[in-house]
C-alpha cells in the first residue's frame, strides 16, 4: 500500500475529516494527500484504520473510456512532436495523423478536430441546409448529447428511427417523407457505429449494405458519427475501412477507447474535406501547433488500437457479473460498454462511488460501466466485490 499521511488538519485547511475536503495529488505522486475543498478524483473514500491513518480506496472509473490519462509513451510523442501552424497547414504532425486516418477509413483525405462533437456537427453541416432533415437512429449521439448543436448551429431536424442503435432500409423508407412543400426535405442519413447510449452496439455488418443503399436511391449523403468505429472494426475483426466505405464521412475519435487527450478526424473526399475546413474554422475549431496533440493521436493508433479487444473482454465480466449479482443488465456487450438499468439510479451510482466504483448515468432510470486502457480485468473483479453488497438498492 503506498504511503499515506495521517488525517489531520493543516494550515488554514478544513478542519473536519471528510473525504470531501481531501483531493488525491496527481497520479503519478501515489497517494499523497492535500486539503483542497474540491470532491476527491482519484480517492473516492476512506478507511480508517487501527493506526489513525487514513487509507484510501482507489477508484475505479467505469464512467467513460473519455476518462483515460495519456501514458508515458504518449506524452513522450507530445513532447517530441514536431509542429507547425496548422490553419497554414503547415504543422507535420497534423498532416501525418491526417494522412494516416485517411488511409485507415479508406478516403482521400481526412482533417483533425478538437472534439467528436465538433467533428460530427461539422460534418452535419457540409451535408445540409438549414431547415432539412437528418434521419438518425434512436438517442443517437448528434440529438441526444451534443448540446442540441444541430438545431442551434446548422438549423437542422434530427428524426430518430429504429432501436438499440439498429435499423432496417424499410424502416429508413418509412422515414422519408414525399418531396412537397409541406416537408422539410430530408437529405442526410447519420449511423453511430458503435452506438454509445445502445450499450455499444454495433451497427450489424450485413445492415450497412442495404441501409446505405436504401439511402442513396433516396438521394441521402451519409455520415457515420464512429467516434468508437475502432470498437466496431475490433469486435468485428473487419478493417475499418470497410466500415467506412459506405460514408460520405466518417469522424471517429482518439479520446475514447485510444486513450489520446483530445482529438477527433472526419474522413472523406478531397472536396468534402476542403469545406470541411473552412467549417471547422467557422465553429472556432482551427487550431495552431497541433502536432503535440495529434502525436498523440499517432502513439494511439500505433500503440492502443489492438488493444481494444481488451477491453471487449474485460465489459463481457462485469456484465456477466452483475447479471449474476441481480443487477438487471442489457444484452452481453459487443464492445466496451455496459448498461444496467435500474429505478435507483441516482442512489446506487452515489453508494457505488462511496465504494470506490464510478458510474456513468446517462439517463434517470440508467447506469453505465465501460471499460477502457486505464482498467485492467482485476479492477473489474474488484469492481464487482464491492457492487455485490448495493445489489438490494437496485431495486
Ligand atoms: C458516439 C459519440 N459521438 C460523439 C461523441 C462526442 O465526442 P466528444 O466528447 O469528443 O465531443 C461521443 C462522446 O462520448 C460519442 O460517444
Amino acid at each position: 500500500m503506498s504511503m499515506v499521511r495521517p488525517v489531520e488538519s493543516r494550515g488554514k485547511g478544513p478542519k473536519r475529516r471528510d473525504s470531501r475536503h481531501i483531493r488525491a495529488a496527481p497520479r503519478a505522486e501515489g497517494f499523497g494527500f492535500q486539503f483542497t475543498r474540491r470532491r476527491p478524483r482519484e480517492v473516492s473514500s476512506l478507511r480508517s484504520t487501527s493506526r489513525g491513518y487514513a487509507e484510501p480506496v482507489r477508484s475505479i472509473d467505469l464512467r467513460s473510456d473519455t476518462v483515460t490519462r495519456p501514458s508515458p509513451g504518449m506524452r513522450e510523442a507530445m513532447a517530441k512532436a514536431e509542429v507547425g501552424d496548422d490553419v497554414y497547414g503547415e504543422d507535420p504532425s497534423v498532416n501525418r495523423l491526417q494522412e494516416r486516418v485517411a488511409t485507415l477509413l479508406g478516403k482521400q483525405a481526412a482533417l483533425f478536430f478538437p472534439s467528436g462533437t465538433m467533428a460530427n456537427q461539422a460534418a452535419l453541416r457540409v451535408h445540409t441546409r438549414p431547415g432539412d432533415v437528418v434521419i438518425a437512429a434512436y438517442e443517437a449521439h448528434i440529438l441526444r448529447a451534443e448540446g442540441g448543436a444541430a438545431a442551434a448551429l446548422s438549423g437542422l431536424q434530427i428524426e430518430t428511427i429504429g432501436c438499440d442503435g439498429i435499423f432496417t432500409p424499410d424502416e429508413l423508407r418509412a422515414a422519408l417523407r414525399p418531396t412537397d412543400v409541406h416537408y422539410a426535405p430530408t437529405t442526410l442519413l447519420a449511423i453511430e457505429n458503435t452506438h454509445n447510449s445502445a450499450a455499444g452496439r454495433v451497427f450489424p455488418s450485413d445492415l450497412l449494405g442495404p441501409v446505405s443503399s436504401a439511402a442513396r436511391e433516396a438521394g441521402l449523403a451519409l455520415h457515420c458519427d464512429g467516434a468508437r468505429l475502432w470498437n466496431a472494426a475490433v469486435a468485428l475483426g473487419l478493417p475499418p475501412a470497410a466500415l467506412a466505405a459506405p460514408f460520405d464521412t466518417v469522424s471517429v475519435c482518439l479520446s475514447k477507447g485510444l486513450g489520446a487527450p483530445v482529438g477527433s478526424v472526419v474522413a472523406g473526399g478531397q472536396d468534402v474535406v476542403e469545406r470541411l475546413r473552412r467549417i471547422r474554422k467557422q465553429l472556432g475549431g482551427g487550431m495552431r501547433q497541433a502536432g503535440v496533440l495529434a502525436a498523440a493521436g499517432l502513439y494511439a493508433l500505433d500503440h492502443q488500437l489492438a488493444r481494444l479487444a481488451d477491453d471487449h473482454a474485460n465489459a463481457r465480466r462485469p456484465a456477466d457479473g452483475l447479471r449474476a449479482l441481480g443487477f438487471e443488465v442489457g444484452a452481453t456487450p459487443e464492445t466496451n460498454i455496459v448498461i444496467l438499468r435500474t429505478v435507483a439510479a441516482a442512489a446506487l451510482q452515489r453508494r457505488a462511488r462511496e465504494c470506490g466504483v464510478l458510474l456513468g448515468r446517462p439517463g434517470a432510470d440508467r447506469l453505465r460501466a465501460v471499460t477502457h486502457l486505464d482498467v485492467t480485468g482485476a479492477d473489474v473483479e474488484e469492481a464487482l466485490v464491492r457492487l455485490a453488497p448495493l445489489v438490494t438498492l437496485a431495486g
